[in-house]
């Protein structure tokens, strides 16, 4: 397959899934096997839904997984969605019940682009923090979290972070993501 955007695309469509995102978390998931090892999920900016089908073809009959997204989602077969912003007074409430019981964190939030570099920069970055420490809170000894981040001058911060908190943090390039993005994930294995 040609590696292009458009390519990419169209197998989406002609395999049913919503996002070309999928074959991120697919080409990901099948270098770590971190879905169907899991009993507890937490997907962190879920919408249209491309990671919710991968999730959902791939866990354990019997695995929860919680989708979070700001915007609507459609229904995805076995997926818990809320519409909540990670900000939120609603989210804390939420995530009060699960505190050091989840396996797995997902995230591919990212801002809306403002177009200002280093507003969006910033804006990622705490994004990619939230993350981190929401992991502090609601992760399981030896649970696992793979979030979107991008090639700038606070990967490398990010990273050590990581590295404070897992036994083993990889920087991941899936072929699905486009080439001229900066977009990478990082993913830290086993929680310490
Ligand atoms: C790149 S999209 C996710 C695509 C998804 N992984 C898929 O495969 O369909 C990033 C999502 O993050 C969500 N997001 C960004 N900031 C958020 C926040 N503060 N709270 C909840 N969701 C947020 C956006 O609404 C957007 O839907």
């Amino acid at each position: 397959m040609k590696n292009t955007p458009d390519a990419w695309a169209k197998r989406a469509k002609s395999e049913g899934y919503r996002s070309r995102a999928s074959y991120k978390l697919l080409e990901i998931d099948k270098k770590h096997n971190l879905i169907s090892k899991s009993s507890l999920i937490f997907e962190l900016g879920s919408s249209p839904g491309g990671w919710s089908q991968v999730i959902s073809n791939n866990k354990k009959s019997d695995c929860e997984c919680i989708a979070i997204d700001i915007l609507d989602m459609k229904e995805v077969e076995g997926i818990d969605f809320y519409k909540l912003d990670l900000y939120s007074d609603k989210f804390n409430e939420k995530i009060e019940d699960y505190s050091n019981s989840v396996d797995l964190i997902l995230s591919d939030m990212s801002v809306n682009l403002s177009g200002i570099k280093v507003v969006d920069e910033e804006g990622n970055k705490d994004l990619n923090l939230f993350c981190l420490e929401l992991s502090k809170k609601l992760l399981k000894p030896n649970g696992t979290l793979l979030i979107k981040s991008f090639t700038n001058s606070n990967l490398l911060y990010l990273k050590k972070e990581f590295k404070k908190l897992f036994n083993s943090v990889h920087i991941e390039k899936p072929l699905a993501s486009k080439t001229s993005s900066p977009e990478v994930y990082l993913l830290g294995l086993v929680l310490k």
